[in-house]
């Protein structure tokens, strides 16, 4: 499968939301981190789309603003999302990678993610629970996790994660 990791194109926006119908289902809007985002914009340094050859959107990787208490930013990971035909193909890792490499280069220090354990693993993601993480919602413990992009950034106890309208890195 030949695709490209781009930043999220203008025409992307009105794919995205069916795109995350399909894949999660209606009742992703319920879902805790729904509450993180909802209302606000993604970042728009950190919005990602992979592309087709022909241009078609294969998957799609958007990053929020999130404070851990007052005073530390973090930017939460997701929805992360590829075309149901197209899963296992690599585009989702391909996006992940990418995503955090230009989180780190844009200087955000730390990412929350929400999601299974096994497949953020590899990027160094660790319990958020034991690291003193906790979400203003129902959360399965071990799908809440968390990486230092900048090691030693988690202070402890870690906080109470909150929609950050103004934290800024
Ligand atoms: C999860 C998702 C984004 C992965 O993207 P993808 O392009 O299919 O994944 P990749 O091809 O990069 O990676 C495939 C690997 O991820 C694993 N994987 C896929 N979905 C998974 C899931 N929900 N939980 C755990 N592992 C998963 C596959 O088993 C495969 O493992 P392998 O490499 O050991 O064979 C995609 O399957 C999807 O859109 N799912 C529906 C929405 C969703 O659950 N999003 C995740 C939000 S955290």
């Amino acid at each position: 499968m030949t695709f490209q990791i781009l930043a999220e194109r203008p025409d992307d926006a009105a794919h995205i939301d069916p795109l995350l119908d399909l894949t999660f289902g209606l009742g992703r809007k319920r879902k805790t981190v729904h509450g993180l985002r909802d209302g606000l914009p993604p970042l728009p340094g950190l919005c990602f789309a992979a592309a087709a050859p022909s241009g078609g959107l294969l998957g799609s990787l958007r990053f929020w603003r999130i404070g851990i208490g007052d005073r530390t930013a973090a930017v939460l990971l997701g929805p992360l999302a590829v075309e149901p035909a197209l899963q296992g193909a690599g585009i989702g890792h391909a996006l992940v990678a990418h995503g955090l490499t230009e989180a780190k280069r844009l200087g955000e220090r730390i990412c929350v993610v929400v999601g299974a354990p096994s497949y953020y693993r590899p990027y160094g993601f660790t319990g958020a629970v034991p690291a003193g993480l906790v979400l203003p919602g129902p959360v399965e413990a071990e799908r809440f996790q968390v990486l230092e992009l900048v090691p030693g950034s988690l202070g402890y106890p870690g906080g109470s994660i909150r929609r950050a309208v103004r934290l800024t890195v």
